[in-house]
């Protein structure tokens, strides 16, 4: 898979104090996911099911929460440990530093997912979590967090599996999909780092005209946009986990935001998106208004039946209609079977991806697709087709 374009690289500071990170993904966007760390000169950078480690000083992770464009949440991993059962969970976890991770006044939430382990529910070892540091705290201080399970200051988040258990703190608060520009929703909108990370799958990095026919709330062109015009997706965000951490240092996270700020460049590209519903078109609009990339997009609300692309061709990506329900997606069929026509008659020399449904769908759009990549979007197993029109 092609590299992304770098955006600065990561000064390499050895005597600052260096942590190992998570950063976690939709399942089928792994590579993706390291390639973007490997691109932002991340150190040991190891993919694995569902994320990427990494290792770095502070700023990596600040680094990280700013660019990454495929990622969910940024940990910073605090201890690994033997959990064999509930009590060594509970013993295990008091024995670390807390007061290193927050201050005692900051609020708190905990998370746990279970793999194969004797503990029966994931919110009853998240509770035995948040006893031992409420306990450790109590002993330390003689007070302790109050637990905020909305917007906590700090929320730590496990994972337990094979009589192991890795405790990390969240860098990143609020998923790093919700970059802040999306308005209102529409009926379906794909999550912003899945949009961003199936460009990535494409290669696109804005050096041909990019269409998406089909664009709904506008995700697509507006991450699209966004990659052309090499714009860091967290400086659309109000805030981070790791500005609350105790070790948070303000003035080097400002210098990175100002070096991603001069980092941007002109979208020269030419990004079209249409759709059919000129209520999901005006929507796509004001989000691409919020992401500051309007201008570079030319919006229109026509029905993909009237596609016509430009002469130089370029990438076609498109994530048509699908659900979870079978009888809905049976009458989509013929939809299917049209932007296979589409594609067949008018798209001669042009790369084009279709994001949907693994299954019936696919089928009915009647051309052998030259990949297929597998994705979860959510629960649903879904397809990355290419198909190149020669
Ligand atoms: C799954 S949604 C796309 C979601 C979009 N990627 C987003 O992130 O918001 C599919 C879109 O296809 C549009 N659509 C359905 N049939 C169409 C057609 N024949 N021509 C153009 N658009 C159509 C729908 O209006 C809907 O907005």
């Amino acid at each position: 898979m092609a590299r992304p374009r770098t955006p600065p690289r990561l000064l390499k500071g050895r005597e600052k104090p260096r942590h190992r990170y998570f950063a976690s993904t939709p399942r089928g966007l792994e590579e993706v996911l390291l390639a973007e760390l490997q691109a932002l000169g991340l150190e040991e950078c190891r993919s694995v099911p569902g994320g990427a480690y990494f290792e770095g000083p502070l700023d990596a992770c600040y680094r990280a929460n700013l660019w990454l464009r495929s990622a969910v949440r940024v940990l910073r991993i605090v201890a690994e440990f033997p959990c064999r059962d509930e009590r060594e969970l509970y013993e295990q976890v008091w024995k670390l530093p807390w007061h290193q991770h927050m201050a005692v006044e900051q609020t708190l939430a905990v998370r746990a997912r279970l793999g194969r382990t004797p503990i029966g529910h994931s919110h009853y070892a998240a509770l035995k979590i948040k006893d031992a540091i409420v306990d450790r705290f109590r002993a330390d201080f003689r007070s302790r967090p109050n637990i905020d399970a909305r917007q906590p200051d700090i929320q730590v988040h496990a994972w337990i599996d094979d009589e192991r258990c890795t405790l990390g703190v969240d860098g990143s608060g609020w998923p790093l999909f919700m970059r802040g520009y999306r308005a209102e929703e529409g009926a379906a909108p794909l999550k912003e780092n899945l949009a961003a990370g199936l460009i990535a799958l494409t290669g696109w990095h804005g050096e041909r005209p990019f269409y998406d026919p089909m664009c709904g709330s506008g995700t697509l062109p507006i991450e699209a946009a966004l990659i052309a015009g090499r714009r860091a997706p967290g400086l659309l965000r109000g805030r981070f986990g790791f500005q609350s951490w105790p070790d948070f240092h303000a003035a080097e996270w400002k210098a990175i935001q100002a070096e991603a700020r001069a980092a941007a460049r002109p979208i020269a590209v030419p990004i079209m998106a249409a759709d059919r519903d000129a209520a999901a078109v005006r929507q796509a609009r004001q989000n691409a208004g919020h992401a500051g990339v309007a201008d570079a997009i030319a919006f229109s609300t026509a029905p993909i039946e009237s596609f016509q692309p430009l002469p130089q061709g370029g990438l076609l990506l498109i994530n048509p209609p699908y659900g979870e329900r079978l009888e809905r997606n049976a009458g989509l069929a013929p939809l299917y079977k049209r932007l296979g026509d589409i594609l067949k008659h008018r798209c001669t020399g042009m790369d084009a991806y279709i994001f949907t449904l693994h299954g019936e769908l696919a089928k009915a759009i009647g051309l052998r697709p030259s990949r297929r990549h597998i994705l979860f979007n959510g629960p649903l197993e879904c397809r990355l087709l290419r198909y190149q029109m020669y």
